[in-house]
């Protein structure tokens, strides 16, 4: 695909599941959470500083932040979809956080200003970017020199079941086509690329390390309904499928997960990978 067919393409899915995040954000907050620390420590913000959330979707990983900088500081939570943008200003409303900008931008094309802010804040963002390595060299400009990035994106997808075991099954039935090397999706920036990219946008790389996070879902139904509500791709396949065809998914999914299952449903393991690069 055309990376501007791309960036077309994927505003309007992101748009149209800014209603499933919001319903679904308690529920990815929690599983998150271990990534969102890492980050949040790693980034270290002060009182008084600015700091600037890319991709921020519902916005959490950035409030945590917001709430350190305090009241003299700043945090500018932004995303390329206006629907998303609303959820994270519900979201730092129902917080009571007062020191947040709430603002609709590509970050391929950050609005600001050089050396601008502080420190940047990116979970699960990058990689779905039509071009990661314009947004991290317009990140290094926006970033007063010293400041922090902190970024999480995807480990490879055999680590990554929680979402791949789903994808594969589509692609094996020819639902959706096989994912290009090094295009924009959940994976391209597992292994080095992410490293390779940091210094190619001149960052100096600090930690690299692999989060493991763990999604729990009560049956493959559940399952199903929160992948439906947060993945473009499947909610897609999934309403354009006959009701056959869902209950052979169902299946195929059912033996798939059988091995992780637990007490009371399934636990399928995650991996980020995260950086902190200055
Ligand atoms: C997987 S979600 C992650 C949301 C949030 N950061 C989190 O960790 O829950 C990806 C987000 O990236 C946003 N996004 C995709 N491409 C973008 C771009 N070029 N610039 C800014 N945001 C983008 C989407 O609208 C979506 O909200």
């Amino acid at each position: 695909m055309e990376l501007d067919d791309y960036r077309r393409t994927s505003f309007e899915s992101w748009e149209a599941m800014a209603p499933g995040w919001e319903r679904q954000r308690a529920q990815l907050e929690k599983i998150s959470a271990p990534v969102r620390e890492w980050l949040i420590e790693k980034l270290a913000p002060k009182s008084g500083d600015t700091v600037l959330e890319l991709a921020a979707g519902p916005g959490d990983t950035g409030f945590a932040a917001a709430a350190l900088v305090g009241p003299s500081g700043r945090l500018i939570s932004t995303d390329l979809s206006p629907g998303m943008v609303e959820v994270a200003r519900r979201r730092a409303a129902e917080l009571g956080l007062e020191n947040v900008e709430h603002r609709v931008m590509d970050a391929e094309r950050i609005e600001l200003a050089d050396d601008a802010v502080d420190g940047v804040l990116c979970r699960w963002g990058y990689m779905l970017m039509a071009d990661p390595a314009a947004a991290l060299a317009e990140t290094r400009r926006v970033l007063r020199p010293g400041g922090r990035l902190v970024l999480a994106v995807w480990g490879a997808a055999e680590r990554n079941p929680w979402v791949s075991i789903a994808g594969r099954m589509l692609v094996e039935r020819g639902l959706v086509p096989p994912p290009e090397p090094d295009a924009p999706g959940m994976f391209s920036m597992a292994g080095e690329r992410t490293r390779a990219l940091l210094e190619d946008a001149g960052f100096t790389v600090g930690r690299l390390e692999e989060v493991p996070v763990r999604f729990v879902y009560r049956d493959v139904d559940d399952y199903v309904l929160r992948a439906q509500d947060t993945g473009g791709m499947f909610a897609r396949v999934w309403r354009e499928a006959s009701a056959e065809e869902h209950a052979t998914m169902r299946a195929e999914l059912a033996d798939s997960f059988a091995p992780f299952a637990v007490e009371g449903g399934f636990e399928l393991p995650g991996v980020a990978l995260a950086a902190v690069a200055s």
